[in-house]
């Protein structure tokens, strides 16, 4: 099954191989590592560069996150599907996961970052990666049983389109409570948001769990960790360097996974 679609004529693409090629002459070239380059010519992209694919990478491998990860696998398997897409995959720390779940299913996995995909094409083997937006994906209507969002931007319209009916979306968000201690390091004063609302347009909600527990973290684990999140950009060298002094910290991590079911 092909679900691929040209992003400049939205027609089919064939995969050869070594490219992916649609009626209308359009041609994206597979990468050696295995992903293919979809994003559109002239937009502006942005998304995680390097150092933050990397902050993460170190992060998650000492596997501060395994059990959201456990969650998450958990929550995919109780569902029956064929196929499924991670969309904003980052660098494939869940997308490997979920392919080390079950034989036979296909695995998309989609990031507006060309690093990141490459990691990821480079980890999955088995899993089908493009770099593309998720504002703007290139697959074909009704293509997916599942997709999985595990902190992304939030695509609504396009996963109600490129969604099977009756198919999921798996989405995990942070509770307001996540990483609460290394914020009060780093910030003079510190807000708890609210929860938002759990509703979402198009989508019921089937069911949701919340994992919460402490990560004892050292130093290099605290920087890495900020700087995989979306304050670090935002935070002053002032406050950045207040994270020097301090050897370890407890850490709360509480995530939500949620599972909706497409609605119309
Ligand atoms: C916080 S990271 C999460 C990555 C991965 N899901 C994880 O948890 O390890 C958010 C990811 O979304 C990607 N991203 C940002 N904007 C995007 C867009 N418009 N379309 C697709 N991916 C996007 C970033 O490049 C980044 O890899
Ligand atoms: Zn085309």
């Amino acid at each position: 099954m092909n679900v691929y679609i040209c992003p400049v004529c939205r027609s089919p693409l064939d995969d050869t191989g070594k490219t992916m090629r649609c009626k209308n002459g359009h041609s994206y070239d597979i990468s050696a590592k295995g992903y293919v380059n979809l994003l559109r010519a002239g937009k502006t992209q942005r998304g995680d560069d390097i150092e933050m694919i990397s902050a993460r990478r170190r992060f998650l491998s000492g596997g501060h996150y395994a059990p959201l990860c456990l969650a998450l696998c958990d929550t995919v398997k109780s569902i029956p599907y064929e196929t499924l897409l991670d969309a904003g995959c980052g660098e494939g720390y869940y997308t490997e996961q979920i392919c080390a779940l079950f034989d036979g299913r296909q695995i998309y996995g989609l990031d507006i970052s060309k690093k990141a995909a490459e990691k990821t094409s480079s980890l999955c083997k088995t899993a089908h990666i493009c770099a593309a937006s998720a504002y703007d994906m290139p697959y074909d209507d009704d293509s997916f049983d599942i997709i999985l969002n595990v902190f992304s931007p939030l695509a609504l319209d396009e996963y109600k389109r490129v969604l099977k009916h009756g198919g999921r979306l798996v989405m995990a968000v942070p509770n307001p409570n996540h990483l609460i201690e290394l914020k009060q390091a780093v910030y003079e004063s510190v807000f708890v948001k609210e929860m938002k609302s759990t509703a979402l347009d198009g989508f019921d909600l089937m069911n949701e769990r919340c994992v919460e527990y402490k990560m004892e973290l050292s130093n290099s684990e605290l920087k890495d960790l900020f700087m995989m999140t979306p304050y670090y950009k935002k935070t002053g060298m002032k406050d950045k360097q207040k994270l020097d002094s301090v050897d370890c910290l407890d850490v709360t991590a509480s995530f939500t996974v949620f599972d909706y079911v497409r609605n119309n």
